[in-house]
């Protein structure tokens, strides 16, 4: 594991943006894993920043987003796909197309996890999968858990993940309570992984799971146990590391 440690957020977007980067300018045709959330808007600003510039081109990208909140549909400001859209996709020549999000109004959520397991494989698989942590310890929304072994599946949102994203609603009464999302099993099936980390918020967990017991209750630990993972965090998250 890699560790890289940026003096706040700006250089910690900026730091984990030129690893994205320089994966897409060596293989343009890679396959991105995206994350949402408040951490990585600073990578897409400085990614479409660059892709102004003419110094990365998402022509021939495919990306793959970790999850969708069930029941709120893509022109929801709420949705994880407005959001990708809204901040990444509708700013960069990547092909609408080349992009899939979780399809949180699927009728049949068993089918449209299974549907989208098989899109990531027909693509040959990630080869590099952005990631944030929660509080809680959960990548995409994978909480604390009894295993580690889940594909895409729906998973129930935590209290305390409810209310940590409750601050983009209007009240926590109209945050979803389920989503669909990449399972743990599947995160480790990328060839790298980019974990990013800001603030002081965020110091504990981010101890615990890079330097903790591996445990389902801590789903993000489990990257210890991934051969080709890099953290870009900045000096708040870190500050339990020292
Ligand atoms: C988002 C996702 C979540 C977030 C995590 C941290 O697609 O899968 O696991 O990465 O909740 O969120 P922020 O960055 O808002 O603190």
């Amino acid at each position: 594991m890699k560790l890289i440690e940026a003096k706040d957020y700006q250089g910690m977007s900026r730091k984990a943006a030129n690893i994205i980067s320089a994966q897409v300018i060596l293989f343009p045709r890679s396959v991105l894993g995206l994350a949402t959330g408040s951490t990585p808007l600073g990578i897409y600003r400085q990614l479409v920043d660059w892709y102004e510039k003419g110094d990365v081109d998402f022509g021939e990208i495919h990306s793959v987003n970790l999850d969708e909140y069930c029941g709120l549909s893509p022109e929801n400001p709420q949705s994880y796909r407005y959001y990708m859209n809204q901040n990444f996709f509708g700013h960069v020549n990547i092909k609408p197309e080349n992009t899939a999000v979780p399809n949180g109004m699927a009728e049949d959520f068993e089918t449209e996890c299974k549907k989208y397991d098989r899109h990531i494989a027909e693509l040959g698989g990630i080869d590099l999968q952005l990631l944030g942590v929660g509080e809680t310890g959960h990548i995409g929304f994978n909480e604390p858990d009894q295993s580690f072994d889940k594909m895409t599946h729906r998973a129930a949102l935590r209290e305390e993940t409810i209310q940590a994203n409750s601050r983009f609603f209007q009240s926590m009464e109209e945050v979803p309570r389920y989503a669909l999302t990449m399972g743990i099993k599947a995160i480790m099936q990328a060839k790298k992984i980019l974990l990013v980390v800001s603030g002081a918020n965020k110091a504990d967990i981010l101890e615990k799971a890079l330097f903790g017991p591996v445990t389902p209750g801590i789903p993000a630990s489990i990257l210890q146990l991934h051969p080709d993972v890099t953290v870009v965090a900045d000096q708040d998250a870190m500050s339990a590391v020292h």
